[in-house]
């Protein structure tokens, strides 16, 4: 009786609680949440965001590179995005004689721009629903079947939505495979680098700060969309000219207050809202705390070495940064979990969908299916967590991946570039200290099956693991650019290699016992989950629960909105959700590398002399909202109920960071940096008026 009314009290809670906000939204449906939208503050409509037809707000907003979100802000093709997205880039054109991430860069005239090969913009031109067509004749096959039914499918709509076009499209499920939409884009290849503050404002707070409230990150760059004379897709020429895009978004410097209305809209990457109770399980408390435990180890070694060395500081910025972001973020998101008890809840709500399913055919094994499945996966899961993170994070044997795919089809002695640019920022010394903690923690957990046998003999011969490792870096020709060349050059036989031998040893392992197993079990989860999801939607209309569902995050363009909105992090403390230059003057310290802000900076504050960026005798820097954001929404444009920008969304607390399995409307909230500290900063320390001045400033 007890346990039933549990289950009534939390199916209650999960879905009143859990289900009551957000949401990433899909533009092309937008209309239906539009009047919820209105009710809330904004004041424009459906059209305005996503129209085909004309030009919309999503011909601002872009895929920039391969993960982050950018938002056109002139009619020059100015574009941006955050410090930390474009931060590679930077990294490329910087030494430590031109240090851009230590100073800053400014392009005072057009022609000073830094090009970057491989960086695209992808604009979409149109999203639609095209299941129909992607599941025609796939009823009756089995699960293989229907694989390369759908694949087939999948071909002749992409052409069909590209023929006669230089656009590229693709179609991805939504709803784990129960509708499918296609995304056309058109992809703008010469992308050059316009302004970047300097790291001790684009990065201020690094690591400290990072997932952190009160936060005070200037984390904005800005570039520029570059196109051919006929305002298309070019590749890079110094002849092309600034695209000039359908749309731009203008400025607000009108201000922000608590519960003003706010949307984002940009390109959430994963989120997995849906996913089973056993999925949960594994991430909380199998993966998360080995992929945890793993990266500590390797951070501990860089944060050592960094210190010593300014060229170490350099080649390893941006890898610390990368190692160091999941490494908070997966231990945010353990606490939320833990903390909102979501496996419980899941599990709860399993048991109540399984009764209801006892008389449904459909679903009536869905729930016992799914759990088979989630254990005969999960050894298979662990090791490739283990594979990624130990193995394959030693930096070592990435040089021989990138060296396996060209070293055995090259006649010349020439390195590609691509190993050379490898070389440029590795230290073997850094790397063999922790190949051994890495190699030595995979063999301590992972069970004899997944350790291939040549290794253990190997190490058995050194003595350890230890000594293993500095023979293979003591012998092995990918340790330097240098070695490989002389390899080559003598003709050296890289199979015997130790470094290619330790490579193979584990792709072959990794092939034989692990990758079938979890394509497998992979691909019968999906197509349950499947099910399991169309369940939930019948299940919740017949308990009329008022439900609305929305698709996970997939890497498309979305919206989400919420409000400006502090918090109550923990007991007796509340988050007001406005940071302001005085609370980044107050972290400032020149003895510690990531709070030391540049001198002018420290000089314009004692005079307080903020000029046209002055709002009550300050300048607002960050500020909080209540919208369900995820990794690949950095750079999106946080905007106000009209559509204008506020601000460019850069990060979620740590403590929200659960929000990609379970969105806690209470605790949930996206960072954002506000647009008039961008302004002030390209103002007063770049010294670019130029560039506020080919924007639309409403003030
Ligand atoms: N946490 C933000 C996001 O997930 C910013 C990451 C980059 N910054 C950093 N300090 N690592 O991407
Ligand atoms: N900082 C993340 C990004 O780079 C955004 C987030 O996870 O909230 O996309």
């Amino acid at each position: 009786m007890k346990k039933a009314l549990f289950i009534a009290i939390c199916t209650l809670l999960y879905s009143s609680v859990l289900f009551s906000q957000g949401g990433m939204w899909v533009p092309s449906s937008i209309k239906e949440r539009i009047k919820d939208m209105k009710a809330k503050g904004f004041k424009l409509s459906a059209e305005d965001i996503y129209d085909i037809e004309k030009a919309s707000y999503k011909d601002a907003v872009v895929i920039f590179g391969s993960g982050c979100t950018g938002e056109m802000v002139s009619p020059d093709g100015l574009m941006l995005t955050n410090h930390h997205c474009g931060f590679s880039e930077l990294q490329k054109h910087s030494s430590v004689e031109h240090d851009y991430l230590k100073d800053g860069f400014w392009a005072m005239k057009k022609e000073d721009e830094l090009p970057n090969p491989g960086l695209t913009a992808k604009f979409l031109i149109r999203m639609e629903d095209v299941t129909d067509m992607v599941l025609t004749g796939t009823e009756g096959h089995n699960v293989e079947e229907e694989k390369a039914i759908k694949r087939k499918n999948i071909d002749k709509v992409v052409q069909k939505f590209t023929e006669g076009t230089k656009y590229i499209a693709e179609v991805k499920p939504i709803y784990y495979g129960n509708q499918y939409y296609i995304y056309v884009y058109e992809v703008y290849e010469d992308i050059r680098i316009v302004g970047a503050p300097p790291s001790s404002i684009g990065k201020f707070g690094g690591e400290t700060d990072n997932w952190m409230w009160p936060r005070h990150t200037g984390d904005f760059m800005y570039f520029r969309v570059y196109a051919g004379k006929d305002n298309k897709p070019a590749p890079y020429s110094k002849d092309n000219v600034p695209y000039k895009p359908k749309k731009y978004f203008n400025i607000s410097t009108k201000g922000i207050k608590e519960s003003d209305f706010t949307m984002i809209y940009g390109y959430p990457a994963r989120t997995q809202q849906y996913l089973f109770s056993s999925g949960v399980d594994d991430i909380l408390n199998y993966s998360n705390p080995a992929k945890i435990k793993l990266r500590t180890m390797r951070l501990d070694e860089i944060r050592q070495v960094r210190k010593s060395d300014p060229a170490i500081r350099i080649a390893y910025a941006y890898k610390e940064a990368n190692i160091a972001n999941a490494w908070k973020k997966w231990q945010g998101e353990s606490l939320g979990l833990s903390r909102l008890k979501t496996i419980d809840k899941k599990i709860a709500y399993e048991e109540a969908f399984d009764k209801w399913a006892n008389t449904k055919p459909e679903y009536k094994n869905v729930i016992a299916d799914l759990k088979t499945q989630y254990s005969l996966i999960h050894d298979y899961a662990l090791v490739q967590d283990y594979y990624k993170e130990a193995i394959m994070a030693i930096e070592l044997l990435q040089a021989v991946d990138i060296a396996n795919k060209w070293l055995s089809n090259s006649s010349s002695a020439a390195i590609p570039k691509i190993q050379s640019d490898f070389y440029h920022d590795y230290y073997p010394e850094v790397d063999r200290k922790i190949a051994k903690k890495l190699l030595a923690e995979y063999m301590n957990k992972i069970p004899p099956a997944f350790i291939p046998q040549d290794v253990i003999t190997e190490v058995q011969l050194a003595g350890s693991v230890d000594k293993y490792i500095d023979n293979l870096f003591a012998t092995s020709l990918f340790v330097t650019e240098d070695r490989l060349k002389a390899g080559i050059t003598n003709g050296a036989i890289f199979a015997e290699d130790p470094a290619i031998k330790l490579y193979l040893a584990f792709r072959k392992m990794y092939e034989t016992n692990v990758r079938k197993y979890l394509q497998e079990y992979n691909t019968n989860i999906e197509a349950l989950q499947k099910t399991f999801v169309r369940g939930q939607q019948e299940y919740e209309k017949e308990q009329k629960t008022g439900k609305t569902f929305f698709p996970d995050a997939n890497h498309t363009l979305r919206i989400a909105y919420g409000a400006i909105s502090g918090y109550s992090p923990e007991d007796a403390v509340w988050y007001m959700p406005i940071s302001t230059l005085d609370g980044l003057i107050a972290k400032d310290n020149p003895l510690d590398y990531d709070f030391d802000i540049p001198q002018k900076l420290r000089d314009i504050y004692s005079t307080s002399n903020y000029g046209r960026w002055d709002v009550n005798g300050t300048v607002p820097v960050c500020f909080l909202a209540s919208n369900h954001t995820s990794g690949g929404n950095s750079g999106s444009p946080v905007l106000n109920s009209k559509g204008e920008l506020i601000g460019i969304n850069f990060d979620r607390t740590w403590t929200s960071t659960m929000s990609d399995i379970e969105f806690d409307p209470e605790m949930c909230r996206n960072i954002g940096l506000d647009i008039r500290y961008v302004l002030f900063i390209t103002d007063k320390i770049g010294g670019a008026k130029h560039l506020i001045d080919e924007m639309e400033i409403i003030e």
